[in-house]
């Protein structure tokens, strides 16, 4: 069976951007593949300065995952850290990824942008241990957002290299994108993030839903509740078709001719996102109570990673003639 490989930065609770960019995908594959599903916490390391909240987020980011649906039964669910062969393989494969790549990665730049008192060696490697990741695992599908296509090719450029120099080993990984590849925040204008304040977590009540919907931003054009709307360019709007079972085009010729507020609207889309996101809410509330057992499922996944981790590394040390 083929295998599937992602990962998520445990920097707090995951939003709805992951959740349709890419946690939905993670769940439907299951049935089709072999699925790891790994809580990125060495890649958190790149971005924190102070590092005390990880242990929680870890938690958190886990109880997500679980919650929308990731079965232990069928899949490996591990904390990166916990199998660390990948940082001996970061290492290995740091040797025959070119400098210049890596510098040209555009996360990189927009990082060293954003955190310019903090451009550290780990975030130039990022997408090294990205690579590592997946390869270390030989998966060839990967579920992620559109954002981490930069990456994919950049793994699939360092697979293929080592590939020439050492002999046929890493299969090339590829990206699958969900339907909504890009999710807009809610200011209407960038990704929706964490950093930047503009998201709506997997994990609020329905009220903290509703309140957070209230404040997108929808066509700025639209300044009065007689005004006419431009669906096509409200984020709510976009928001909404990502939420409902069929396309919402009542809804769009109605905003159309001003037959329904972005208030409605609003209150709609929180409708919606919560209708959607409840069993999901359940299950995570439900584990919460009990930490041990969401420790366990982590440990038992870095138990059965490390054997298909050790057996890969083996491989990769004896054709570059380590042993
Ligand atoms: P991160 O939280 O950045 O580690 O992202 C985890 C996964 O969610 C990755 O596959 C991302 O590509 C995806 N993702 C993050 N933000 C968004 C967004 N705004 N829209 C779509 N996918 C996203
Ligand atoms: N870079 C990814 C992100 O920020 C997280 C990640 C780390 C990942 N390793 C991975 C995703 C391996 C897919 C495969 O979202």
């Amino acid at each position: 069976m083929k295998r599937v490989f992602s990962g998520v930065r445990p920097t707090g609770r995951s939003h709805i951007g992951n959740y349709l960019g890419a946690l939905q995908n993670w769940v439907k594959l299951q049935n089709e593949y072999q699925c790891i599903y790994c809580i990125v916490d060495i890649h958190a390391l790149t971005t924190l300065e102070d590092t005390s909240g990880l242990q929680r987020n870890i938690h958190e980011m886990a109880l997500d995952l679980l919650g929308v649906g990731i079965d232990p039964a069928k899949s490996i669910l591990f904390v990166q850290s916990h199998v660390p062969e990948v940082m001996q393989l970061h290492t290995l494969l740091s040797m025959v990824t070119p400098l210049g790549w890596l510098l040209r990665v555009p996360t990189f730049k927009e990082k060293a942008r954003l955190q310019p008192q903090n451009v550290n060696y780990g975030l130039v490697g990022y997408p090294v241990l990205m690579t590592s990741d997946i390869v270390l695992y030989k998966a060839e599908v990967v579920p992620v957002g559109e954002d981490q296509l930069p990456h994919l090719e950049l793994a699939r450029e360092i697979a293929r290299r080592f590939n020439i120099l050492f002999g046929d080993t890493f299969p090339e990984p590829a990206a699958k994108l969900t339907e909504f590849p890009l999710v807009v925040g809610l200011d209407g204008k960038e990704k929706m993030s964490k950093q930047l304040g503009n998201d709506i977590e997997i994990a609020l009540s329905e009220e903290e839903t509703t309140a957070r919907v209230m404040t997108a931003v929808t066509d700025p054009a639209r300044r009065y509740r007689t005004d006419t709307g431009h669906p096509e360019i409200c984020n709510v709007y976009h928001l909404l078709e990502y939420f409902s079972p069929v396309k919402p085009d009542e809804i769009a010729a109605q905003c159309r001719l001003a037959q329904i507020g972005c208030v409605d609207c609003k209150k709609l889309l929180a409708q919606r996102i919560n209708a959607t996101l409840r069993p999901a809410r359940e299950r995570r509330a439900a584990l919460s109570t009990d930490p041990q057992r969401v420790k366990d499922i982590l440990a038992d996944g870095a138990r059965r990673a490390a054997v298909i981790a050790r057996e890969t590394l083996q491989e990769v040390k004896q054709k570059m003639g380590l042993i």
